[in-house]
């Protein structure tokens, strides 16, 4: 089979990584992919980005199976622009992907079907943002509305700080289109998962599960990123919060979204906070929902994962994930992020890597933002890297990776030196 994955981080490098190994792929390309897809033996990376010249080119190629990876194509309507011409292609339609693509139709769908989320009001106007802030008070959230690159989302301590994010959206335009529209809701507290599933439109597989760490630095201080590391499985979900978190929040959301007559096939990404006390009572709730795998929870997950990854996306295009079982891998996977120098802010790029690791059986360096000349590998985004290891035990998955990065190098490179510490202290025996 012939297949195309549009993307360039991580996420589809990890994806490509894993589809080279089913046995009936003959050939992957990818749009425009990184440093990394470019080096793989049978792997082709393509400079097209465009949604209508992505399909004609599957048309041209005879792809028989295209994965979407970024929200972007998703919001934009690639599926539906494929599904039109007749092409086989995973991920959700433009209406579904507005789960992700915005925050007001994805609360308005939550309340809708009774799915546990932050309390919350939309606006527009800011005046009237400013008062229901002043009402509401602090700690709140301010979220613009559309896709916003990670940008998007202020968790105000301050009254300052919350207004002056609104000042930013509605009065500033800062954030474009994206920012014209804002919703603020009340501020969750708790631990984070991530929770993710493959759906075929009816039809639920739960994914491993993950978390990663959001903000820049050790003990997780400083900015908000994409996320600079993240491990699977995530001890934080007990089974009988898996069972509640998919009864109380996935189920709902997919019988919903059909029910609405817009029924999601792809990967569905719910960030879950979950609040503390017993299992069987702590309170969980939707943060954020994404119609697309998380990056970088999916370089450990794909390292765990034992079934056949095309098969799974073959099931889903074909509405029969009800007869699949996925197998995963005992050991915990980690993977720690290698950022370019001034990231999140100003990323500085260009700059030659060296001794690059190849792959092993229990560790992959999976590229993000990077590119290769045929001779060299070059930084060329946010987050270059991520090491991803298997291991026994999370500790030891943790220290083979933290290994291989203390060989990598390129100028300016950060890295947090504590990726797992949650789940390291929580699973510590006395
Ligand atoms: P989002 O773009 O909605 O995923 O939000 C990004 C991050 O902001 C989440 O992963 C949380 O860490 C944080 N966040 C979003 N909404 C809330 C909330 N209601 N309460 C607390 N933290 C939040
Ligand atoms: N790592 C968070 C995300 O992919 O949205």
């Amino acid at each position: 089979m012939k297949l195309l994955v549009i993307g360039s981080g991580g996420r589809e490098h990890a994806m490509v990584w894993r589809l080279q190994s089913s046995p009936t792929v003959k050939h992957i390309y990818v749009a425009p992919g990184n440093g990394g897809t470019a080096q793989m033996q049978g792997v082709t990376n393509i400079d097209i980005q465009n949604p209508s010249d992505l399909r004609d080119f599957a048309q041209l190629q005879n792809i028989d199976l295209t994965i979407v990876g970024p929200e972007a194509p998703l919001a934009q309507g690639v599926v539906d622009l494929f599904k039109a011409a007749g092409l086989r292609i995973f991920g959700p339609s433009q209406a579904a992907a507005q789960l992700e693509s915005s925050k007001d139709f994805a609360k308005r769908f939550m309340q809708r079907h009774n799915i546990p989320t932050a309390a919350y009001q939309t606006f527009t106007d800011a005046q009237a943002a400013h008062d229901y802030i002043d009402l509401q008070g602090v700690p709140i959230v301010v979220k613009a509305d559309g896709l916003a690159a990670g940008k998007g989302v202020v968790v105000a301590m301050s009254l300052d700080e919350a207004h002056a994010a609104v000042q930013a959206m509605l009065g500033d335009e800062k954030l474009g289109q994206a920012g014209s529209r804002v919703v603020i809701e009340s501020c969750l507290v708790g631990e984070e998962a991530s929770f993710i599933v493959i759906c075929d439109g009816k039809n639920i597989v739960p994914l491993a599960t993950s978390q990663d760490h959001k903000r820049l630095l050790d003990g997780d201080k400083g900015p908000n990123t994409g996320g600079m590391g993240a491990y699977s499985p995530a001890p934080v979900v007990s089974p009988l919060l898996h069972d509640r978190i998919m009864k109380e929040i996935i189920e709902p959301t997919i019988t919903g979204m059909a029910a609405d007559d817009i029924p999601f096939q792809g990967f569905l990404y719910a960030g879950v906070m979950i609040g503390d006390g017993p299992d069987a009572t702590r309170d969980i709730g939707v943060l954020e929902f994404n119609c697309r795998l998380g990056d970088p929870e999916t370089q450990p997950i794909m390292m765990r994962l034992k079934s056949d990854l095309l098969d799974l996306f073959m099931h889903a295009t074909n509405g029969s994930l009800n007869h699949v079982e996925v197998l995963w891998h005992e050991q915990p996977a980690i993977g720690i992020v290698l950022a370019s120098a001034g990231y999140p802010e100003k990323a500085v790029t260009g700059d030659i890597i060296n001794h690059i690791p190849a792959p092993t059986d229990d560790c992959v360096v999976f590229h993000a933002g990077t590119t290769f000349d045929d001779t060299n590998t070059h930084t060329a985004g946010g987050r270059v890297l991520c090491v991803t290891a298997l291991g026994p035990d999370l500790a030891k998955a943790q220290a083979r990776a933290y290994e291989t990065v203390a060989k990598i190098q390129f100028e300016g490179a950060q890295f947090r030196k504590d990726i797992g510490w949650r789940a390291l202290s929580s699973t510590k025996t006395p």
